[in-house]
């Protein structure tokens, strides 16, 4: 492939960076500075160094954040601060972004990747791909709330497909659901005369939430945990 394709896809530098650092000589392949920037490298097989830094290629990248409290789960806005302002740099001149909407106030595990693929398919109904959610509301919930909640409730002219509702006690539990329609949970509590006070999520189908990021830290998934959402 392309060295300033190769070196814009993982979010090195643009390609007007890298023409200008090839002319100023910083850009090597296997030891031996490169002339053009459209010069082919294999990036598997092939050692790039650009300004002294050694390249790592990789075309997708997968990263699990804990959402802090106010940020939307967008790439831009105009106005609020994003979950994309959390991370470096280099991520976002990859082309990361959200998979999936967690909203303003909702805390915990948020997948951001480049992979659109990956994404849709996550994403799609058809799918089902269970997420949980640890919530306190406002009020005790009945078992007759709970039951109401599992089998289902209109959110607006939708039912919602059955879920799981586990207490801890009467006014926090976590719900696991398996569709992601648009403030859901929080719909689904005023459903039942209630009002969500705190939302976390803490798995997105096989990725459970890293309690060892504090809020606002991200890390990269570990290659199982790639492979099992994958799969
Ligand atoms: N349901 C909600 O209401 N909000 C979220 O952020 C996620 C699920």
């Amino acid at each position: 492939m392309r060295l300033d394709k190769m070196l814009s896809e993982c979010g090195v530098a643009t390609r007007s960076e890298t023409a200008k650092a090839v002319r100023a000589g910083r850009v090597t392949v296997d030891g031996v500075p490169v002339r053009k920037p459209e010069t082919k490298v294999d990036p598997e097989r092939q050692t790039v160094i650009y300004c002294g830094m050694q390249v790592r290629y990789r075309k997708y990248v997968y990263l699990m954040l804990n959402k802090p409290d106010g940020y939307v789960s967008a790439t831009e806005d105009g106005r609020e601060a994003t979950v994309l302002e959390l991370l470096p740099e280099e991520y976002r001149k990859m082309g990361v972004f959200p998979c999936g909407r967690l909203d303003k106030h909702t805390l915990g595990l948020m997948l951001l990747t480049n992979d659109g693929a990956l994404s849709h398919r996550l994403l799609a109904p058809k799918s089902h791909v269970s997420k949980a959610y640890a919530f306190s509301v406002k009020f005790p919930l009945s078992q007759k709330d709970v039951e109401s909640l599992e089998a289902g409730v209109d959110i607006g002219g939708y039912v919602t497909k059955p879920c799981s509702v586990k207490l801890v006690d009467a006014q926090s539990g976590i719900i696991t659901i398996t569709e992601g329609k648009y403030h859901q949970i929080k719909l689904m509590m005023e459903a039942v005369h209630n009002q969500i006070t705190y939302l976390e999520r803490r798995s997105f189908g096989p990725l459970l939430f890293d309690e060892s990021l504090a809020r606002g830290e991200w890390r990269e998934l570990t290659e199982e945990e790639e492979r099992a959402l994958k799969q």
